[in-house]
């Protein structure tokens, strides 16, 4: 009776788990699982680059997060974090703004303005970033669409593209404005300035910033099983009704038009191959590791 009771409690606790994440496809993202948080590692050497294969990854895992698409609830909580310890999540590969345009460059911009609508508008997952190590670009504009980020002692989050002539469209500007000020948001933007754990703290967009990586790992993962313990409908529900701050999907659509009205002109090219150069291909190189302020030797600012 006893044995077949807690057989039975078993299986009904095992009915409720989420179902494990299918191993990434293109291998750029690990996961780690328990009952209620899943934690997601970036591991797509050297730059943590978003292009075809890690956009292609992460799209597929957020898809899988929606309820319609599962058997099971899906987690409560989804920590991100990275395991290079200089590069938290990179930019985006440069080479999609490159002209002329392809087919897969269209596929992975496509991708990628799915991922961020996904995190802006999966609501019965909490998506946390755990930062500690560079953000830059896409790699800001992905981690400020989602609920929280807490910093390490090397993190260095920021967007650079207006120092390229773009904009960090696709919703990362729209999105750091709800999390700072107006003023705060655009001397950041414009001035293409990086963010340190404390000043991130202080401004608004990181909720907490921790002295080493040990600590910020045990802030988040105490946060998460915490989160982890409540029932999902209201943590649901808690979410959906703050999403009322987020950018409206008209603004989301006019921040992506707004991006590619400036893609294509002769100084923004230009700024995009040259990139390239002094990247030497998006590797890891003193250009990549000085984001975001080597953008300046564009301008003959040597850093
Ligand atoms: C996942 O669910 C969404 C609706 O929530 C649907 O639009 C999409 O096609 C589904 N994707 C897959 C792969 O089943
Ligand atoms: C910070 O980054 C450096 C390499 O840039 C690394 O040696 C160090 O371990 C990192 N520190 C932490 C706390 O992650
Ligand atoms: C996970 O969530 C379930 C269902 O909401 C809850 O019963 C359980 O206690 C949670 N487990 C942990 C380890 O938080
Ligand atoms: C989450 O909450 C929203 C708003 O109440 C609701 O429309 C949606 O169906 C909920 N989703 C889940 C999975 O409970
Ligand atoms: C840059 O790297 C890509 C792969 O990421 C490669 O296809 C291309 O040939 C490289 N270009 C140069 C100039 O090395």
């Amino acid at each position: 009776m006893n044995t077949l009771l807690v057989l039975g409690l078993s299986v009904v606790a095992a009915a409720v788990l989420p179902a494990a994440p299918a191993p990434a496809r293109y291998g750029t993202l690990e996961f780690q699982q328990n009952a209620n948080v899943t934690r997601v590692t970036f591991n797509h050497p050297p730059i943590n680059l978003v292009d075809q294969y890690l956009t292609s990854d992460l799209l597929d895992f957020l898809v899988s997060l929606q309820p319609a698409n599962r058997t099971t609830p899906p987690p409560k909580v989804v920590i991100f974090d990275s395991a290079n310890p200089d590069f938290f999540l990179g930019h985006i590969d440069i080479t999609s703004i490159q002209q002329p345009e392809t087919p897969a460059k269209e596929a992975l911009t496509e991708n990628y303005i799915a991922v961020a609508n996904l995190f802006n508008s999966i609501t019965s997952t909490i998506f946390i970033a755990e930062i500690n190590g560079r953000a830059f670009g896409a790699g800001q504009e992905l981690s400020v669409q989602m609920d929280m980020r807490f910093a390490g002692p090397n993190a260095s989050a920021g967007s650079f593209e207006n120092g390229l002539g773009l904009v960090a469209g696709g919703g990362g500007q729209l999105f750091l404005a709800t999390l700072l000020n107006r003023g705060q948001a655009l001397e950041y933007l414009l001035g293409i300035k990086a963010f340190d754990g404390p000043t991130g703290t202080a401004l608004g967009l990181f909720n907490n910033h921790y002295a080493t990586a040990d600590e910020l790992r045990e802030a988040v993962d105490a946060l998460a099983s915490r989160i982890g313990l409540f029932p999902a409908a209201g943590l649901n529900e808690t979410k959906s009704a703050l999403s009322f701050r987020n950018p409206t999907a008209a603004q989301l659509d006019a921040d992506v038009i707004g991006f590619y009205e400036l893609d294509g002109l002769p100084v923004e090219q230009a700024n995009v191959n040259e990139v390239l150069y002094l990247s030497h291909n998006q590797t890891l190189s003193p250009f990549e590791l000085g984001l975001p302020y080597s953008v300046l030797e564009l301008y003959g600012i040597d850093q």
